[in-house]
């Protein structure tokens, strides 16, 4: 989809549909859409009287013009409560318009820059809002269909229509919309892609790709390197597949000096079988997505290339699988991370948290970040809290997680900090080894954050739990079926917080 700004008047712009919105209070058409409703010989009026407009947030109207206007259709789409609304709301609300609009055919799009000038929402805003609203509303991940269905039309062309001032601004916000919303898709492409394509080998290879196009050094290091690192958790956990691990490096500096500012940790679990602990089969597909995390760092780090803030960013993700095997990690082995630390395997299916701990020891040892933020799929009790609505984060400092919730509360990604009170340690105390990979029943989420609180240390760390927030099952808003991309946005907009 193109997307840019025009300036000019929406009732004459040739499109198959022009979308407008509409907020609660209204009791008849006003400002853009009065003119419209008059061209149209008062249909709008006729439908808010009727209560088929109601401006209820995300309500589509359509309406064929029947030559009366320039563009075939006008969609209007309700914005709820003035009062009430929000950035995300927004998104919300043109979200669903744009995947309504392309599952009706419709290849150009006019709208105006929707809620600009209304709760303190800036132009610029309103346009990156618009502009993330329909690339993440319309995608569709049917590369593996062979036969065309509906979800396969794309709105070629969307015009942002702002007044001729603030055209320049909104254009500005449509180009940084447009990179984020990519690195968005970019995470879900590679969340949504089943583990026989995703393997830890594709993981590199699109971490490959990035660094060609924006810039990025890249490392990718190899097995026999791991075993030098001493990387016990991420080794132990690759035993049992067939696929080599990887441990991606992808690294952007933005101001002159070796020093680096934030550290992003995802976890890259290829397919998470649960190893010799092996998972019950009803849902086990869905662990093709439990890679989630190091698809949101690798995304997110080739979004901030492109934004260029004066900030050094490290993105890592030790890709592995997690299968059974003759020669598999077992029950009751004992493993060492990279800082010499062992670990008793109560279960082999708690293989995230063994990944992690060598990664982070990577990123404070080696890297000497000065932030860490780990992004994982890493607990299904994490889900059961929280549902697939909020990602669960975990700090050991409270400035670091001040930023991040603030980060995610603008971008509508909502985040929820969880306690770490020392007294859930006890579940990770261990008889025969420094630490054990797993708990009783209870606090799972917690007792995962704590295990990898042992290997962040002193440094500044926020650790996200995306078990439930990683993929949806249903079309909502400006999210769809599959894998949702979260948390890039929230980890561009930190990182751009932290140039500031
Ligand atoms: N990848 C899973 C967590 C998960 C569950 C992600 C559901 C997405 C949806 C993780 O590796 C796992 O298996 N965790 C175990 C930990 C337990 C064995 C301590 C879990 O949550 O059951
Ligand atoms: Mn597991
Ligand atoms: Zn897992």
């Amino acid at each position: 989809m193109k997307i840019r700004a025009i300036s000019g008047d929406i009732s004459a712009i040739k499109a198959d549909a022009i979308i407008i919105s509409v907020f609660e209070e209204a009791r008849k058409p006003e400002g853009e859409l009065a003119r419209i409703d008059k061209k149209l010989g008062g249909a709008v009026t006729k439908m808010m009287k009727e209560g088929e407009v109601k401006g209820k947030l995300s309500e589509i109207a359509l309406i064929h013009s029947l030559g009366k206007l320039g563009a075939g259709r006008v969609a209007v789409v309700g914005l709820g409560k003035k009062a009430e609304l929000t950035q995300d709301k927004v998104r919300q609300a043109a979200g669903e318009t744009l995947r309504y609009l392309k599952k009706k055919g419709v290849a150009t799009a006019a709208s105006l820059n929707l809620g600009a000038g209304a709760a303190g929402i800036s132009p610029e805003d309103a346009a990156q809002t618009l502009a993330e609203a329909a690339l993440l509303g319309t995608y569709s991940f049917d590369k593996h269909l062979t036969k065309k269905n509906n979800n396969h039309k794309e709105i070629k062309e969307l015009s942002i229509v702002a007044v001729a001032s603030q055209l320049a601004s909104a254009q500005k916000g449509i180009d940084r919309g447009v990179i984020i919303a990519e690195a968005a898709n970019l995470a879900r492409d590679m969340t949504n892609e089943p583990a026989n394509f995703m393997t830890p080998t594709e993981m590199a290879n699109v971490a490959k790709k990035l660094a060609g196009d924006y810039g990025l050094e890249l490392t990718i290091t190899e097995k026999k390197e791991m075993k030098a690192l001493g990387m016990g958790g991420v080794l132990s956990v690759n035993q049992g597949s067939a696929q080599p691990p990887k441990f991606i490096i992808l690294s952007y500096r933005g101001r002159k000096t070796e020093k680096v500012d934030i550290a992003l940790v995802g976890k890259g679990v290829t397919f998470d079988s649960g190893g010799i602990s092996i998972k019950p089969s009803e849902g086990m597909g869905e662990m093709k997505g439990d890679m989630a995390g190091g698809a949101a760092v690798i995304a997110a780090i080739g979004a901030i290339a492109q934004l260029k803030p004066k900030v050094n960013v490290v993105a890592l993700c030790a890709a592995t699988e997690n299968m059974p095997d003759a020669d598999a990690l077992k029950p009751g082995d004992i493993i060492t991370i990279m800082n010499g630390k062992t670990v008793e395997i109560i279960s082999t299916d708690a293989e995230g948290r063994l990944t992690l701990a060598d990664v982070l020891c990577y990123a404070v040892d080696k890297l000497k970040a000065k932030n860490i933020v780990d992004v994982a799929t890493l607990t299904g009790a994490c889900r059961v809290a929280l549902g697939d609505i909020t990602t669960g984060a975990f700090a050991n400092n409270q400035a670091l997680a001040d930023r991040l919730l603030k980060a995610a509360k603008e971008t509508g990604e909502y985040t929820w900090q969880m306690p770490m009170y020392e007294e859930y340690k006890e579940q990770n105390k261990s008889d025969v080894a420094d630490i054990k990979n797993a708990g009783n029943r209870w606090a799972g989420a917690i007792t995962a954050a704590l295990f990898l609180s042992e290997f962040a240390g002193e440094t500044p760390w926020v650790h996200l739990d995306i078990a439930g927030t990683s993929d949806t099952d249903k079309d909502h808003g400006y999210q769809v079926k599959g894998a949702t991309g979260v948390p890039v946005r929230t980890l561009v907009k930190l990182v751009m917080s932290l140039a500031k």
